[in-house]
């Protein structure tokens, strides 16, 4: 069975780098195939746990908007005709609506979900099935991408109303600089973390990435040189039901965990010399790479934000970690935020 994922087009590398890390972690046998920017196809190797699969994928991607599973492949001079040989009561028991976008096409959107639906509503022979456009029990994707057309429904919705509701100013504890609440899920799943896995940030802040990496299940762990920070993370963690974490008052060089963890995900002070305690960016990031290292389970995975002008493969060098993986993100005109997936030496 193949899944259709209409993914966010705001960075090019970022959305798929996501999909990887959460296919590989969760083990997921299947081939990525991206069709253009914004659509991806994947193909399940094995499909005995297709729709556990599918709903871990919903549960976790950020940069992800709709998954949705594939009914037929078709194109534009056929998918009248194919449209009709399909069981629509396999897919619609109640009521439905047809959305259609199209990539690389001028199709008229408008008139083809018209269309559509019409010929999906002809093709039973019930008159209990209705089209109704808001909430709908299914919904009908077309995706048409230049001559081809895809029929697909959508059988888990994603949490899009999440990423806006979690926005930092929304939560109860707030302080300037926390990332977005997308790129702190991007990031979590960069670091591979599992439900049930330790995962750690050691700048936490107002908890911005323990939040997602919680409501994914995982368990975590937060310190901040910050007492206010500390206590903060935790409101904004139980303001999210999140129960299982532990929070630490601590300066990230001297952190000593009672347990290596899985993972660490995390966004280090730079540039502003209070947020840093008045040393340097340089220093702070070779200190916290050192320590860091000694707090991580051997196959552990660390994702991190830095500012451009880091020279961190020299540091990473030196101190034994490697870089697995690598994102630019432009800030503004002198500022490109760098995300890294890292991980110890072999
Ligand atoms: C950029 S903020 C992290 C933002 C966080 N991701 C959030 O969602 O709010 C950096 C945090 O690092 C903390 N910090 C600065 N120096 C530190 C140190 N040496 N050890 C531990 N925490 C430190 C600051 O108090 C600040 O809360």
């Amino acid at each position: 069975m193949e899944l259709l994922l209409i993914q966010s087009q705001e960075h090019d590398k970022l959305p798929i780098a996501e999909l990887n890390a959460v296919l590989e972690c969760e083990n997921i046998p299947a081939n990525v195939n991206k069709i253009c920017s914004g659509l991806v196809l994947l193909d399940f190797l094995d499909n005995e746990d297709f729709y556990d699969n599918y709903k871990s994928l919903v549960e976790r991607l950020a940069y992800t908007h709709e998954i949705d599973e594939i009914i037929i492949k078709s194109d534009i001079n056929n998918f009248k005709k194919d449209i009709l040989n399909i069981d629509w009561n396999q897919y619609i028991d109640e009521n439905f609506a047809v959305r259609v976008k199209r990539f690389n096409s001028g199709i008229d959107t408008v008139s083809y979900e018209k269309d559509i639906g019409y010929l999906i509503l002809n093709s039973f022979n019930k008159d209990n099935i209705k089209v109704k456009l808001e909430n709908p029990s299914s919904l009908i994707r077309v995706l048409v991408f230049e001559n081809d057309v895809f029929i697909a429904i959508e059988k888990f919705k994603l949490n899009k109303k999440h990423f806006q509701d979690m926005k930092p100013h929304k939560r109860p504890f707030f302080y300037p600089g926390s990332m977005s609440p997308k790129l702190a899920r991007c990031m979590v799943n960069l670091s591979r973390i599992k439900k049930n896995q330790l995962l750690l940030d050691p700048f936490c802040g107002t908890g911005g990435i323990l939040i997602e990496a919680g409501l994914i299940g995982s368990k975590v762990l937060g310190s901040d040189v910050n007492w206010k920070m500390k206590n903060g993370t935790g409101i904004n963690l139980d303001y999210c039901d999140i129960s299982d974490y532990k929070t630490f008052h601590v300066d990230v060089r001297e952190l000593k965990m009672y347990e290596k963890v899985d993972a660490v995900v995390t966004d280090p002070p730079y540039g502003i010399s209070t947020s840093t305690m008045g040393i340097s960016s340089d220093k702070i990031f070779y200190q916290f790479l050192e320590s860091i290292y000694k707090n991580m389970k051997h196959n552990a995975f660390l994702c991190m934000a830095s500012p451009h002008y880091l020279d961190l493969n020299n540091m990473l060098d030196k101190i034994g970690f490697e870089l697995v993986e690598k994102y630019e993100i432009k800030m503004h005109r002198s500022l490109t935020r760098i995300i890294s997936v890292i991980r110890i030496k072999e």
